[in-house]
């Protein structure tokens, strides 16, 4: 595992592997702070950190004056001026699960002597910690931390971040103030950098606070300025001229009085049960959060019990972060598969030694396509980066190049279809390489292929998941969707793990299927580029789907949504004889579908409306509802903007529901909704 791997390069007794600890921590500090290249994880870092500070507190003889328990950060590179912090910046202590919260807690009211503390919990900004010294309301300079005690001057490229006020707000101008806070660059923003990188080919950043860490380390002024960055205030450090105010939460507000950016997610709380509470609420909408945070902080509210409190060598005793289950981890390539998909694409994904990463254990991570690949040189026993956040899939972020051992060698994919041998084509420009074999010749794609037809959004057969797709297809009882419909009872009742029962069950949810819609089938048929909303569209437009199948692509290109990649496929589909025997067996087998009323795009009560769907309905999916709306000329789209009409909140909302009441936006419930649905059918 992966513990025993990293021992693996060490000596095992405490004198030696605190050595090779202090080594390891220097050089990660070196390669963080002065080559702004960072070589492994924070969490990797944080692990080595704890292990040393385990290993020097049990065996205090041999803690050394170098070691990097004993310091914040690290030296500062020479690119910048120093900068003396007047107070210094300090981290804080870390709490990873709920009982070293629940530590702090007891720890604070014991020290305090009273029972019921006041929190104020704020969010735990993943980006790198800046000091902002405003004289007379006026910057005059900006440090990065540096090691806590001195950083480095950063004022001309903070002067870019247009967040930041040159000058605070009249009347809020005391005499000197250093205002503390996060630098950040926000989701969308660093994956615009990151394309814009790519097609330079320039160095991709791992994640956005590396992004913004090197951003903001620029000797030119005029790159900071072209990437964006936030800034939020979190705290002072020296204050003059002006009486503190005696809350951390009084603090942040006057700070956002003065003109600087304070986060709104923050709330002042009571107890231990209050701060758990806060986390919860957080925690469930952190994937929505346009920028990244590792935890809460939580802060002693008053700040005469903060002084009480004091500090302990370099945090805070007052305040600790809750920090949320590590979104990124170091773990081994042990191979790299290929998987040929539903339309014959070839993807590589790397198989990994488990590794627990965002809550879960990640085995398997995709690594996209062949350029991919090589953009991030990943080997086969190379050591990576994984990255699972929310409930996007596990990805490998970058390799770590002095890890790699001797002998790796280039990855390439395979001349011929790993499942079928047919050769394998990647056309001249395109980043995708695909099996030549169809869906006739090669079973991964007929298999995919199958999924996809019995799949919820498309013809939705009830109980025909992949492993019972896997047997009919390697036992040659089905070839295409066609023969599902013609095989007798006793065929599914004769496969592996199918009882009487469920091979009946199987054959009733066939039956159902057969009355199906025209968007469905047509998206069942799995034509390349045509998605839900497409054949909905296409549905739509020419009612059925022999005018389809006729259609010139001047035909299909008046239909919305339709441009010339997908018109050309639509066309080739349809042009394919097997395509056409396909829908007419289908149809043989009983697939119908009610007649569809054409639509011109003149037409549809709701025409030039957008809707946004959010949470559950009671009467309806959220697919039916799309359906209605789309039937009525409506257009859905998956998120809130300006150009959103109306917003459907069911119950649960997610975070869209706030983000369209913040932008003024209609909201229905489902009864206004059918209201509004059954108005317009019946004008
Ligand atoms: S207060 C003495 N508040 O966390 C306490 N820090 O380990 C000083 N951070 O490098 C920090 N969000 O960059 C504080 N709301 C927040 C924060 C925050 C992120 C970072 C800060 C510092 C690290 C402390």
């Amino acid at each position: 595992m992966q513990g025993d791997f990293f021992k693996a390069t060490t000596g095992d007794s405490p004198q030696e592997r605190a050595a090779w600890l202090r080594q390891e921590l220097n050089r990660h500090n070196y390669a963080y702070y002065t080559l702004d290249n960072p070589t492994i994880p924070d969490t990797e870092y944080d692990r080595l950190f704890r292990e040393l500070q385990d290993i020097e507190a049990a065996h205090p003889e041999l803690v050394m004056p170098d070691s990097p328990t004993h310091r914040v950060g690290s030296v500062s590179s020479t690119q910048f001026a120093p900068v003396t912090h007047s107070v210094p910046m300090l981290s804080l202590q870390n709490g990873l699960a709920e009982e070293e919260v629940a530590a702090f807690d007891s720890r604070v009211r014991e020290l305090l002597g009273h029972d019921s503390i006041e929190y104020e919990a704020e969010l735990k900004f993943d980006g790198l910690a800046v000091s902002l010294r405003y004289e007379d309301g006026i910057l005059v300079q900006a440090a990065t931390r540096g090691d806590g005690f001195i950083g480095e001057d950063v004022t001309a490229n903070i002067r870019t971040i247009r967040s930041i006020p040159l000058a605070l707000l009249p009347g809020q101008r005391p005499h000197v103030v250093d205002v503390r806070g996060e630098v950040l660059m926000f989701k969308p923003d660093f994956d615009r950098l990151n394309e814009a990188q790519q097609a330079s080919d320039q160095k991709e950043f791992i994640n956005p606070r590396n992004a913004a860490a090197g951003s903001l380390r620029q000797k030119d002024p005029a790159v900071t300025a072209g990437r964006k960055l936030h800034f939020f205030a979190y705290g002072i450090g020296t204050l003059e001229g002006m009486t503190m105010p005696q809350t951390q939460a009084a603090m942040l507000d006057w700070l956002e009085k003065a003109g600087l950016p304070v986060c709104p997610e923050r709330k002042v709380v009571r107890g231990l049960d209050g701060l758990l509470a806060f986390f919860r609420v957080i925690e469930g909408r952190r994937d929505s959060l346009p920028y990244e945070i590792d935890g809460l902080v939580y802060k002693v509210n008053s700040l005469k019990e903060q002084e009480q409190l004091g500090f302990v060598s370099r945090a805070p005793r007052f305040a600790i972060a809750h920090k949320f289950p590590a979104q990124e981890a170091l773990t081994r390539v042990l191979d790299i598969d290929v998987q040929v998909g539903r339309t014959g694409a070839l993807t590589p994904v790397a198989r990994l030694e488990p590794v627990f990463v965002g809550g879960a254990n990640v085995t398997n991570a995709t690594l996209h396509n062949e350029d991919e690949v090589h953009r991030k040189d990943i080997r086969v026993g190379d050591t990576v980066i994984v990255r699972r956040a929310g409930d996007v899939i596990p990805e490998v972020v970058a390799n770590v190049p002095e890890r790699r051992p001797d002998g790796t060698v280039i990855f390439h994919l395979p001349a011929a279809c790993p499942v079928c041998g047919s050769p394998v084509i990647r056309p001249e420009g395109e980043t995708i390489a695909r099996c030549s074999g169809g869906w006739v010749r090669c079973p991964a794609q007929k298999k995919t292929g199958l999924q996809h037809f019995a799949s919820r959004k498309a013809m939705n057969i009830d109980g025909l998941g992949e492993q019972l797709i896997e047997q009919l297809v390697d036992k040659g009882m089905v070839n295409t969707a066609a023969d599902l419909y013609t095989l007798p009872l006793a065929d599914f009742a004769g496969l592996d793990r199918m009882a009487e029962k469920s091979a009946q069950n199987l054959v009733q949810a066939l039956d159902i299927s057969k009355k199906t819609t025209l968007p469905r089938f047509l998206y069942a048929l799995g034509i390349r580029h045509v998605g839900e909303s497409t054949a909905r569209a296409l549905a739509q437009h020419f009612g059925s789907i022999d005018s389809l199948a006729d259609a010139t692509e001047e035909q299909l290109l008046e239909v919305a949504d339709v441009g010339p990649v997908v018109a050309a496929s639509i066309k080739t589909f349809f042009a394919d004889a097997e395509s056409r025997n396909l829908i007419a067996r289908l149809r043989e087998n009983g697939v119908t579908w009610a007649e569809q009323a054409v639509q011109t795009k003149e037409e549809g009560s709701l025409l030039h409306k957008t809707f946004v769907l959010t949470g559950t309905l009671d009467s309806l999916t959220r697919e039916e509802a799309a359906e209605k709306i789309e039937a009525l000329g409506g257009k859905v789209t998956g998120s809130v903007s300006t150009k959103t009409s109306y917003l459907i909140a069911g119950k649960n909302p997610g975070s869209k529901l706030r983000r369209a009441e913040q932008l003024g936006i209609t909201i229905l419930d489902e009864k206004n909704f059918c209201e509004l649905i059954n108005h317009e059918k019946s004008h």
